[in-house]
């Protein structure tokens, strides 16, 4: 909840017909993370609970080893105590060691030794960790290292909105659009891509969810008992600039939205682009939604016409 609000329990009760159960618990403790897993007989954990900045993480990084290594591996525990073994974890390609980058984006095989802040490291450190589970306690892990996941569900009732001043690229997009922010800092225009401005793969978090279900499901398939780790990248494979993304949805808004060059940012790399052809070959799954669709699904929480 640190970064949203409780409201979003009423939207979620709206889609869902009923009110799912909710508890703010916090990973740190332990006494009560034990009361939910007593109270329910779990089949199994998606667990996206973590800090996801990059750029904030070169400046807090014990911050975020603390909350999301130690605090996980309370979950971790919590779950062999109990007996519940499965466990989807949101990993992220920020694991990647980029050299290994080439025109058919990277592989789940590529290297994974050098990340480039401590957010990756946490993300890596957690799937080296999650993979003993499933050598030495049988844990059944799927692990899905996606990149930017973008925009609002179809239902128009949960979207992307941080409570403070963005950070992503998207989110941050949209409030210069809607007039709440002046304009964009394109962070760095010297890199080596064609017009100079970093390139990364923006994923429609509806698709995002469509993989996390099939996937869930493809646990059935492997039966109980049997140990694994999958990994699989969740991409679109359709990679774009920053100068491109801001075009985009001017074109869709049909509105000028001013940017202004500045510096490199900490942390960030030029280009990052995955290979998602496991996902497809092993669950049929792939990417559906256009970066059109996705603008005009977003448009309106932010009180835009198009
Ligand atoms: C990073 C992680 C990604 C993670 C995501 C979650 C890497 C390589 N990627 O994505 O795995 O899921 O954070 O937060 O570590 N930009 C601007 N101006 C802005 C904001 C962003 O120019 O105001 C640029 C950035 O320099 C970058 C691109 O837009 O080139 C995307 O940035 P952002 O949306 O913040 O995500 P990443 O840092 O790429």
């Amino acid at each position: 909840m640190s970064n949203t609000e409780i409201s979003v329990l009423e939207n979620i009760t709206q889609i869902l017909g009923y009110r799912p159960d909710f508890f703010g618990c916090d990973l740190r403790d332990m006494k009560q993370l034990e009361e939910i897993f007593e109270k329910y007989d779990f089949d199994g954990v998606v667990h996206f609970a973590g800090l996801k900045s990059p750029r904030e993480s070169c400046d807090r990084a014990n911050e975020y080893f603390d909350n999301n290594i130690t605090w996980s591996l309370k979950l971790f525990a919590c779950m062999e105590k109990y007996g519940v073994m499965k466990i989807i974890f949101s990993s992220s390609a920020a694991i990647y060691s980029t050299q290994g980058m080439h025109k058919k984006g990277l592989d789940e095989n590529a290297d994974i030794w050098n990340t480039n802040h401590p957010y990756g490291s946490t993300k890596l450190i957690l799937e080296n960790i999650l993979w003993d589970l499933a050598k030495f306690s049988w844990f059944q892990v799927i692990s899905f290292r996606y990149f930017n996941p973008i925009w609002a569900h179809t239902s128009w009732l949960l979207w992307e909105n941080p409570v403070w001043i963005p950070n992503n690229l998207f989110p941050y997009i949209m409030k210069v659009a809607s007039g709440d922010l002046d304009y964009i800092s394109v962070f760095g225009n010297d890199y080596n891509t064609h017009d100079g401005t970093g390139i990364r793969d923006y994923i429609d978090v509806n698709d995002l969810v469509r993989g996390h279900i099939l996937w869930y499901e493809y646990f059935d398939t492997i039966g109980q008992n049997v140990a694994c780790f999958e990994v699989f990248n969740l991409w679109t494979w359709l990679w774009i600039s920053v100068i491109e993304a801001i075009t985009s949805v001017s074109n869709v808004l049909w509105k000028d939205i001013s940017y202004v060059f500045e510096d490199r940012r900490l942390g960030d790399l030029a280009e990052v682009y995955c290979n998602p052809m496991r996902a497809k070959n092993i669950l049929w799954w792939t990417s559906k939604v256009t970066l059109d669709e996705s603008i005009k699904n977003t448009l309106y929480y932010h009180k835009i016409s198009a």
